[in-house]
C-alpha cells in the first residue's frame, strides 16, 4: 500500500498533524502540498491500493477555497482516504462534511475522519502550542484505531461526520497583512503565497482581492516585516474570546 499525504497548511499547524498521523503508518509516503500554486493537481490519480490522508484547516468553518479548487482536480479511483480538519479551538463546523462530500464525488472512499485542535494562526493566544503532548498521544491513538480497522477490513460503508448541508456561507474576515519598511524584498512570501497575491517584482504590493488572509506571508517572513492590523486583531480577538478559550478535544470518527 502506498500512502499519500495531501495537505493545505499555510502556517504549518495542519502539516504537523498530517505528519504525525502519516508517521504512524509504515508505508512509502508521497507528499502533495495543496498550497503549491505551481503544481498541476490534475496529474494525481490514485487507486484502490492507495491510502490517502487529506488535512486542511477550518477557515470560518469551511474548507479554504484555495485548497478546495485544487482538491477538485484529484481523481480517487476507489482510494481509501482519512479526512483531517484542523482548527484554532473555535470550531470546524462543516469542514469534514464538505471534505467527505467532495472526495466521495471524486471517487475516494472515506474511511475515517479526525478533527484536531492546532494553534490559531491569526490569534496565537488561542490553542497556543497545540498540538501539544496530550494531542500527540491522542492522534497516535486515533491512528492505531484506524490501522486496526484497515487490518480487519471493518471499514464503515458510509462514514458519519458532523456538519450541515447546505454548508455555512464561506465568509472569512479579510485581514490582509500589512508590509513594513523592514521588508527587504527577498520575495520568499511572493513565491510561497498559495494564491499568488503578492507581486514577485515588488513584494510590497499585495492584491487584496486575491489575498485569503491565510497568514503564510506573516509566518515565513525572515524579517518579520508583515503583520495584521493590531486594532482589527484586538477587536476580533475580543469577539472570539468566549468561543475560543476553553480547551476543545480532538475527535475521531470511524
Ligand atoms: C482565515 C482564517 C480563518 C480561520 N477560521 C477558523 C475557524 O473558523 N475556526 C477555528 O477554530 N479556527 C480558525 N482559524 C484557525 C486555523 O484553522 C488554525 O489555526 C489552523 O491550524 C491553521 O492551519 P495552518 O497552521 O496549517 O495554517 C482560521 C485561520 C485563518 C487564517
Amino acid at each position: 500500500m502506498k500512502l499519500f499525504k495531501i495537505y493545505f497548511s499555510p502556517t504549518g499547524g495542519t502539516k504537523k498533524v498530517a505528519d504525525l498521523i502519516s508517521g504512524q503508518f509504515d508505508f512509502e509516503t508521497t507528499e502533495i502540498d495543496l498550497s503549491n500554486s505551481m503544481e498541476d493537481f490534475s496529474k494525481f490519480t490514485f487507486s484502490e491500493k492507495d491510502l490517502c490522508i487529506i488535512a486542511v484547516p477550518s477557515f470560518g468553518g469551511r474548507v479554504p477555497m484555495a485548497a478546495m479548487s485544487n482538491i477538485k482536480k484529484l481523481k480517487g479511483n476507489g482510494s481509501k482516504i482519512i479526512l483531517v480538519a484542523t482548527y484554532g479551538n473555535r470550531a470546524y463546523e462543516d469542514v469534514l462534511l464538505e471534505l467527505k462530500d467532495t472526495l466521495t464525488t471524486l471517487g475516494f472512499f472515506c474511511i475515517a475522519a479526525i478533527a484536531s485542535v492546532t494553534e490559531h494562526s491569526i490569534m496565537h493566544q488561542f490553542a497556543t502550542g497545540r498540538p501539544d503532548l496530550q494531542d500527540k498521544e491522542e492522534l497516535i491513538r486515533f491512528s492505531s484505531e484506524i490501522k486496526e480497522v484497515l487490518k480487519h477490513g471493518e471499514v464503515t460503508k458510509d462514514l458519519y461526520v458532523p456538519g450541515n448541508n447546505p454548508y455555512k456561507e464561506y465568509k472569512v474576515i479579510p485581514l490582509v497583512p500589512q508590509v513594513r519598511q523592514e521588508c527587504e524584498k527577498c520575495g520568499l512570501c511572493a513565491t510561497k503565497c498559495p494564491v499568488d497575491a503578492i507581486s514577485k517584482d515588488n513584494p510590497m504590493l499585495v492584491d487584496k482581492e486575491k489575498c485569503i488572509s491565510c497568514m503564510r506571508c506573516v509566518a515565513i517572513c525572515p524579517n518579520k516585516a508583515r503583520s495584521v492590523n493590531e486594532e482589527s486583531l484586538l477587536a476580533i480577538s475580543k469577539k472570539l474570546e468566549k468561543a475560543c478559550s476553553e480547551r476543545k478535544m480532538n475527535e475521531l470518527f470511524l
